[in-house]
Parts: structure tokens; C-alpha cells; sequence
């Protein structure tokens, strides 16, 4: 992990652009707030009220070999901005960012809490397939896409691309060494190296995605919109954390956001209790096919609905492939199954579904009645 800033810091910080950012109260206390990989991020209380501070140093927190030059924090401000208007109420206020010192002081979203803490316990949120249709169909408006392409926004920052790209495409298929396998377990393993590894369908699938990642600007994109990346309450839904942002295709915001409740919905048995197991993977299943028949709406051009359809598919499934393979980024979902081989049970299940997903061999609606045709 890199050294990182102190809180004593942060607070001389928070101190120094009170006025300027409009913030108030003396400060009473100041600690990190776990989750954060790229950034350090730190919850500010003050005598009436609390903020988040993001410092994003010249490395990634939990990763100090990736070196990051570009100004990450001014990008991801400045993207926010531009999302105030058109989601004013689907992301947090940004009170101050100061670009020579790599942070941006914004509000808490506290008490509503990151999605993935959430469907952890079981928690179901009635208005949430509405809140994220809504959240899609905004980020690849026009104008979106517009505003990042006259800010030079549109191919991200060059640094995280090129991780992104290295874990996200070629580690999970075995085409990267350098991170690959670094955690799975043995069980995993073996059905990833079996099933996965030289399999020149999966290869030769995963290939296009990655290179229409990289080419095809069509529409603004999240670029990392998972559980983590969306806080919820029952009332709201917000999303975070927007400094993997491009231009990107259609869909690939869409298929990271339901890989991650296929992964929830996989892991279910083992941390939700009995008595609500029913009800929340009805939920997610509901969820999932809601937001999945919600393409309609959210494409704008029907003449690429079936492309649109067939990127969420793939984005979903890289997205799986990468969560449980590469070792990197590895989800609460996995790492909180106390048992090696239970959470091994999950992961191939989550790979099976994925493999065939990508193939065309199943679609959503299959879910939860999934033939394990590999489970060795
Ligand atoms: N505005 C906010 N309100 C409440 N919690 C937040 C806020 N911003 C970040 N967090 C918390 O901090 C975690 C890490 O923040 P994030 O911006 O995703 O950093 P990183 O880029 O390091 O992933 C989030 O998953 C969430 O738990
Ligand atoms: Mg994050």
C-alpha cells in the first residue's frame, strides 16, 4: 500500500479551504473510510455535519506500482460537474477540488451505504431498478458524450486505461501474466484453467469486447459502475467514483452494474439468512430482467438494440471473468464466504453462468436455473 496523507493532514487541509469551499463547523473528526482502492478517501465530521475528502496521489493507494501522472482528480471533477446537471440528484455536491493537491472535498452520502454492503445483508430497495434505468439513459445522452469530447475527455485517463485493459481483458483469459492468478483458489483454478484458458471461443469473444472498449467512443461511460460505485437508501441512488469515465459502446455500464447482481445473487446462500434468501433473489432476478428489458429505453438508436443487447451480455461476463480470476479487485461476495470451498461452489458457478452468457448459450432470464454442465 503507498504511504498515503495523514488526517492530521487532511484536516489542515479542510481547515485551509473552508471558506472557499462554502463548507462549515470545526472539525471533530476525521477518519478513512475503507473501500477505496485508487484513492484515499476520508470521512470529515464536523460539529454539524460531515463531507467525504478524496485524495488521489500520484499512485494507486492499494496498487503503488501503477503510477498515475495525469491530474485523476481534476478529471473526475470535472466530470462530476458536467453530470449536476443532467443527475443533480443521482450524485454527491462537489464542495471543492484543488488540482495541484490531488483532493476534492464532497458530500457524504451518509447513511445511505454502497450497494454491495447492502445486498451483503439482503437488502432489498423497491425504486432501485427505476433510479439506475434512469441513471443509464442520462449518462449516454448526446450532450453527454458531447461535453467529454470538448473537455478532452473522451479516452480516459491513459494510465488506469491501460490497467483496466490489463485486468479487466487479458489476465481473466490468461492472455497477461503478470497478474494473473494471483489469488483464486484451487478449486477455481482448475475449472478456470480447464474451461477458460486456450478456449479460443472465449478468447476470440472477449477480444472484440476489449477492442470495441477501446475504439468504439460512441457513448459517455462510467467505466466502473460496480456495487461499490452505487450508494443507495430507499429513496435514492447515487453513483460515485467517476475517474475510469470515457467515451465508450453502448451497454458496458449497463453489463458491469448486472454482473455484480448475478454475483450477489450466486453468493446469496451464503450470506443471506433464510427467511429473506426467497424474497432477495426474487429481488435480483427482478432487478436484472427489469433493467435488462429497459434497453429499449435506454439505447437511443433502434437499429443497434440487438448490438446494445449483445455488449451487456459481454461487459457482464468480462466483468464476472475479471472479478473472479484475475485476483485483483476481488468482490466482498467472494472474499466473504468463509469457506474455501463454498466460495469456490460460487465462483464457478458465477463462471459458468458467465462463459455461457458470453457464448449466447444462456441469457439473464436463465439465472436461476442454471444447468452446472462444468462444475469440476
Ligand atoms: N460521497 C460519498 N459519500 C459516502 N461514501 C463515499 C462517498 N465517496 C466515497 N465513499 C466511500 O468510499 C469508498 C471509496 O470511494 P471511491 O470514490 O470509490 O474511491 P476509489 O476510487 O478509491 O475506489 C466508496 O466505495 C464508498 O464506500
Ligand atoms: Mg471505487
Amino acid at each position: 500500500m503507498a504511504e498515503g496523507i495523514s488526517t492530521e493532514k487532511v484536516i489542515a487541509y479542510f481547515d485551509e479551504v473552508k471558506n472557499k469551499a462554502n463548507t462549515t463547523g470545526e472539525v471533530i473528526s476525521c477518519s478513512e473510510v475503507s473501500g477505496g482502492r485508487c484513492n484515499q478517501v476520508f470521512r470529515i465530521i464536523t460539529d454539524n455535519r460531515s463531507y467525504i475528502f478524496k485524495y488521489s496521489p500520484s499512485s494507486l493507494y492499494k496498487y503503488p506500482e501503477i503510477k498515475v501522472q495525469s491530474q485523476r482528480n481534476r478529471y473526475e471533477a470535472e466530470s462530476l460537474l458536467f453530470l449536476s446537471r443532467i443527475l443533480p440528484h443521482n450524485i454527491p455536491v462537489i464542495y471543492y477540488y484543488d488540482e495541484d493537491n490531488n483532493f476534492m472535498l464532497m458530500q457524504d452520502l451518509y447513511p445511505a451505504n454502497t450497494l454491495a454492503n447492502e445486498l451483503i445483508q439482503g437488502r432489498t430497495f423497491k425504486n432501485f431498478s427505476k433510479h439506475i434505468i434512469f441513471i443509464l439513459q442520462q449518462l449516454s445522452r448526446k450532450d453527454s458524450r458531447l461535453f467529454h469530447l470538448k473537455y478532452n475527455l473522451t479516452k480516459g485517463i491513459p494510465e488506469l486505461q491501460k490497467a483496466r485493459v490489463e485486468y479487466v481483458f487479458k489476465a481473466p483469459i490468461g492472455i497477461s501474466k503478470s497478474v494473473f492468478f494471483q489469488q483464486p483458489i484451487v478449486h477455481t483454478k482448475k475449472w478456470i484453467n480447464k474451461y477458460i484458458i486456450g478456449n479460443q471461443d472465449i478468447i476470440k469473444a472477449v477480444s472484440k469486447l476489449e477492442i470495441k472498449y477501446k475504439n468504439n467512443l460512441e457513448v459517455f461511460i462510467h467505466g466502473d459502475l460496480h456495487a461499490e460505485s452505487i450508494i443507495v437508501d430507499n429513496e435514492s441512488t447515487y453513483i460515485i467514483d467517476l475517474e475510469f469515465g470515457k467515451l465508450g459502446p453502448m451497454g458496458f455500464d449497463h453489463g458491469v452494474m448486472l454482473a455484480h447482481l448475478v454475483m450477489a445473487f450466486y453468493s446469496a446462500d451464503y450470506h443471506v439468512q433464510l427467511n429473506n434468501k426467497i424474497e432477495y433473489k426474487h429481488w435480483i432476478k427482478d432487478t436484472i430482467m427489469n433493467t435488462f428489458a429497459a434497453c429499449k429505453t435506454i439505447c437511443a438508436d433502434a437499429s443497434r438494440l440487438e448490438e446494445y443487447k449483445y455488449n451487456i451480455r459481454g461487459y457482464c461476463a468480462v466483468e464476472i471473468l475479471h472479478r473472479t480470476t484475475s485476483g485483483v479487485a476481488v468482490v466482498d461476495f467472494f472474499s466473504k464466504i468463509k469457506s474455501a470451498q463454498d466460495r469456490s461452489n460460487v465462483e464457478v458457478k458465477c463462471l459458468n453462468f458467465a462463459t455461457d452468457l458470453l457464448l449466447s448459450k444462456v441469457c439473464f432470464n436463465d439465472i436461476g436455473a442454471i444447468n452446472l454442465r462444468r462444475d469440476k
